[in-house]
């Protein structure tokens, strides 16, 4: 596994917490050099040390940008470029919930969790093809969720943003695949991180009881399958969901 992306540049997006802090982790230690995108500029920082601690002499560099903002990715996205003249991986992972149930549910709140969790895809993907077209090769992994597949109450907001990546996946992966550009979606089911901490205790058993491996996922489950998806392994596959989830998806 160390060198399984040796100075592979990847860029991963919400890496300061959670799942994405995971896989930037993840990358490094399988020798890629990784660019960390967030809005936290002091998490950033210390998701680079961690990184750094952990894999000597690794490459990790935290850029702020907001994923929602077009023209601000644009701008950060062109940096990364001429700073290390390459992007060939790119993990598409910030993600945010604005939970509410459909009548008390806000525009406001629908549409930033559309605009963090499905328009980020188009603007770092809009910035960054061109490039990995030219180099006629890439690996691109969008994160979905088990709710994209499977709808929860009070998440359409969520759920329709996350379905919408597996939409944009399997569409872009027919675009780019006759350039060596395999796109691919993973579909987290409930996994610890900062972002499920809110749910209460009652909640998190609900949820238990309808995973068949019995057992919540941890970030470590997510940045294997993204590690598999980002490298030569899976140089067969694109347009795919790949579910990490426990068996959750399956229903029953
Ligand atoms: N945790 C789960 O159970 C679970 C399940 C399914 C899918 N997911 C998805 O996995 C991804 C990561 O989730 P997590 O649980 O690690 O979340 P998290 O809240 O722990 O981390 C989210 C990351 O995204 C960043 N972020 C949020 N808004 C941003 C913005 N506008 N611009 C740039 N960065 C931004 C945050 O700073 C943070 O680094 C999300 O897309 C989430 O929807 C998570």
């Amino acid at each position: 596994m160390k060198d399984l992306l040796l100075n592979q540049v990847a860029v991963v997006t919400g890496a300061t917490a959670g799942i994405g802090k995971a896989i930037a982790l993840k990358f490094a230690l399988s020798g890629a050099k990784v660019i960390l995108i967030g809005t936290n500029v002091d998490r950033g920082e210390t998701a680079v040390s961690e990184i750094h601690e952990a894999v000597p002499g690794s490459t990790a560099e935290f850029f702020q940008v907001d994923v929602a903002d077009h023209e601000a990715v644009r701008v950060t996205m062109k940096d990364i470029l001429s700073k290390y003249g390459t992007v060939d991986i790119l993990v598409n992972n910030a993600g945010i919930t604005k939970d509410r149930l459909l009548v008390r549910m806000s525009e406001i709140d629908w549409d930033s969790v559309m605009d963090v969790n499905a328009k980020s895809c188009y603007n770092t993907c809009h910035a960054l093809l061109l490039p990995m077209m030219k180099a006629r090769k890439g690996k691109i992994i969008n994160m979905s969720s088990v709710v994209g597949l499977t709808g929860n109450p009070a998440q359409t907001n969520y759920a329709a943003s996350k379905a919408a990546v597996i939409g944009f996946t399997k569409a872009l992966a027919k675009e780019v695949a006759s350039r060596n550009i395999c796109v691919n979606c993973l579909a987290p089911g409930f996994i610890v991180t900062p972002m499920t901490d809110a749910l209460t205790e009652a909640q998190k058993e609900g949820i238990l009881s309808r995973i068949p491996l019995a057992r919540l996922g941890d970030v470590e489950d997510v940045a294997n399958a993204a590690l598999f998806l980002a490298s030569s392994l899976s140089g067969y596959i694109t347009g795919t969901v790949i579910s990490v989830d426990g068996g959750m998806a399956l229903g029953g």
